[in-house]
């Protein structure tokens, strides 16, 4: 079974979960106020949210920015569904597509105001990950925001073992008792387990043609196991 597949088999339990994970909205929302903090054009942008899932980065964009015009773009037509049930303000839109193929889909171009992807990056084969983020950039205006957000535990090992903590005790359970499929969160937990440090993603952000690229962690039970990566688009600018 292919990544979007088995994401797709699991959207109708997904929010649910997020719900039973501490501080993950919350998290989206931090994540979102940088994004708004370095958009330069802040009447009705256009942000792009990639790996937009069943929404809740878009809703967690559109809570902070709520002029936004927002396009969720994501590979799992089964988590769009879920995404596109849901009310959104005008504007709002839902792009079944996978970050490989933004350049050559027609729908991708008119260059946003910034850019957003939480929990995409990791689901990235890795040899491909500086090449979408290259990709990502040659779409955006010059001096346009990107934020990534994501999990990375490989430099604490107590991050580690608190994630592992979690998903055992808290995650992999619940899930089981709602009746979703464990294999995904299996995976997310080896995932993120063997995730590539913050490091490495801000040296990919730097060879992909970024500027500024930089990282803070989250807060509560978070702290050193997510992070969130601000850069900027700065080819073109004078
Ligand atoms: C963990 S979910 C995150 C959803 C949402 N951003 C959130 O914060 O709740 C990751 C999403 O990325 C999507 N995804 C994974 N690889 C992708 C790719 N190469 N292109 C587009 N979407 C992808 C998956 O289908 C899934 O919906």
């Amino acid at each position: 079974m292919s990544l979007s597949e088995a994401f797709s088999r699991s959207a109708r339990r997904y929010d649910l979960l997020t719900r039973l994970n501490p501080g993950y909205r919350r998290e989206l929302r931090r994540a979102a106020k940088a994004l708004a903090h370095g958009l330069t054009n802040k009447e009705s942008p256009v942000i792009w949210d990639l790996g937009c899932g069943t929404g809740l980065s878009t809703q967690a964009l559109l809570d902070t920015v709520p002029d936004a015009h927002v396009i969720g773009v994501d590979a799992s037509d089964g988590m769009l569904n879920f995404a596109r049930e849901k009310s959104w303000p005008n504007g709002t839109e839902f792009i079944l597509e996978s970050v490989e193929n933004l350049a050559s889909n027609d729908a991708f171009d008119n260059a946003p105001d910034g850019v957003f992807a939480a929990y995409l990056l990791r689901n990235v084969p890795e040899a491909e990950r500086t090449a979408v983020l290259t990709s990502i950039r040659e779409l955006m205006k010059p001096g346009t925001p990107l934020v990534l957000h994501d999990y990375s535990v490989s430099e604490s090992r107590w991050a580690q073992a608190k994630w592992t903590i979690v998903c055992f005790a808290i995650i992999i359970p619940l899930a089981t008792l709602a009746g979703a499929k464990t294999s995904l969160f299996t995976y997310l937990w080896k995932s993120v387990l063997d995730n590539e440090a913050t490091a490495t993603v801000l040296q990919r952000l730097v060879q992909a043609g970024f500027h500024h690229a930089s990282v803070t962690t989250a807060k509560g039970w978070h702290r050193e196991v997510l992070h969130t990566y601000t850069a900027v688009n700065q080819e073109g600018l004078a």
